[in-house]
């Protein structure tokens, strides 16, 4: 809950139709299914920055990945590709075999990240997005491959 702000303010800039702090709340305080991770860079002596979110719902033994962020200026880094790494590997341990996501059609620099993965394109949800009727991608990655997940974190 102390990320919150941060939080709230990372999905501001990254997407279009960011969630309500509501949401957020609710995924933190109520959710059983859900695991929310932060990332935090640290700058000399300044305190640690919050640079990245995910939040991901395990449902039995599928992940599904809910949403991810990276500040604008900490992007290109490696930082998702690490985070969404971690958290995969902490959903394994908790049962994941197969993990399942949405991602807009236009969307280069998610689909890139999510087929290094090895998530494949499985389906489309068609004019999906409320502002601007863009197609949802539904990717998954089934079944799960811990050794190819390990070196991506
Ligand atoms: C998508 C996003 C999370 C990637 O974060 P990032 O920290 O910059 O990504 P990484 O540096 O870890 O890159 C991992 C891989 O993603 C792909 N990628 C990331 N940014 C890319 C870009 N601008 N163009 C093309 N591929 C890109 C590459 O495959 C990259 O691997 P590489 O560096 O070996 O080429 C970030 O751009 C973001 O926050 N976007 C806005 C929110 C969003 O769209 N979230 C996804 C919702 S489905």
């Amino acid at each position: 809950m102390d990320d919150l702000p941060a939080v709230i303010m990372l999905d501001q800039q990254s997407f279009s139709l960011p969630w309500p702090e509501s949401s957020f709340k609710f995924e933190i305080e109520s959710n059983p299914l859900a695991r929310c991770w932060v990332a935090e860079a640290t700058r000399e002596a300044d305190a640690p920055l919050m640079v990245a979110m995910i939040v991901i719902w395990l449902i039995i033994d599928e992940a599904h990945v809910a949403t991810i962020a990276v500040h604008p200026e900490f992007r290109r880094k490696g930082i998702a590709r690490r985070l969404l790494a971690f958290a995969l590997i902490d959903a394994y341990h908790a049962g994941m075999e197969k993990s399942f996501l949405e991602v807009r059609r236009g969307n280069d620099a998610a689909i890139s990240m999510y087929q290094r993965f090895g998530y494949h394109e499985v389906g489309v949800r068609r004019k999906y997005y409320q502002d601007n009727g863009e197609d949802a991608v539904l990717m998954d990655l089934d079944p799960l491959d811990l050794e190819r997940l390990i070196p991506l974190q």
